[in-house]
């Protein structure tokens, strides 16, 4: 049976509902600020994984909104950061994800979620966005105390799922999770929907790309029908 682990934040979860909030304090700036503050969130996370300094994903959130606050010279006080904070605890799922899941899982997959993010933090935001139901199990990074494309990461993905590399799909919206999980000797499918959203030139391309979760299980089936057809030697 084939498993696929999704990725959450930017993949499942829309990173960029923040900005809702974020324009209360901040108008026009909202949507530069987001990105900033998200592009900041994971550069900390790479930097604490590769420095083996480990805090988890939340800190992150938390120091890359301090230091976008500075970016950015706006003095937000510790009551307006906490509400962007818990404003990160309720982002929305993208328009796709619900119906994309069913479909997967009417498929005959094996739905996981898989996240840089603590198991609680991404328990909360799943049930808030009306999804967890969808999976078997959160498997969260945090537990072996590293952060993705570690990757350490994808094998302790692939322990708690009991599955096989050559058998699991990493769904992911962001290309440096997509090329660690390749790296790591899975197979994975790129989000890209956004025409702009780019993809790393590193020579390592994703196994099926797709633009809305809604292509993703027939993309995977067929990819499976032509390996096997190879394999039979059709
Ligand atoms: C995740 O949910 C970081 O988006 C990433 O793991």
């Amino acid at each position: 049976m084939t498993t696929l682990a999704f990725d959450v934040y930017g993949t499942l979860i829309d990173t960029q509902g923040v900005s809702v909030t974020l324009e209360k304090f901040l108008g026009e700036k909202a949507s530069a600020f987001s990105r900033a503050w998200r592009d900041k969130q994971l550069e900390y996370s790479f930097r604490r994984g590769l420095m083996q300094n480990y805090e988890n994903f939340s800190v992150c959130t938390r120091d890359a909104l301090d230091y976008t606050c500075a970016l950015f010279n706006s003095a937000l006080n510790q009551a307006e950061k906490n509400e962007l904070m818990e404003a990160y605890q309720m982002l929305p799922a993208f328009e796709d994800v619900k119906e994309g899941l069913a479909l997967a899982k009417k498929s005959g997959f094996r739905l996981f979620a898989f996240s840089n993010g603590s198991s609680d933090a991404v328990d909360t935001l799943l049930t808030r966005a009306g999804i967890r139901e969808a999976f078997i199990d959160v498997v969260s990074v945090d537990e072996i105390r590293s952060f993705k494309p570690n990757p350490g990461a994808y094998c302790h993905f692939l322990r708690r799922a009991c599955a096989l590399g050559s058998d699991t799909w990493l769904i992911s919206s962001n290309p440096f999770d997509v090329i660690g999980a390749l790296s790591a000797g899975l197979h994975a499918a790129w989000v890209k929907r956004s025409s702009q959203a780019l993809f790393d030139p590193w020579g390592i391309e994703p196994t099926v790309t797709v633009s809305s979760l809604l292509h993703l299980p027939p993309e995977i089936l067929k990819r499976q029908e032509s390996a096997k057809g190879l394999h039979d030697g059709h």
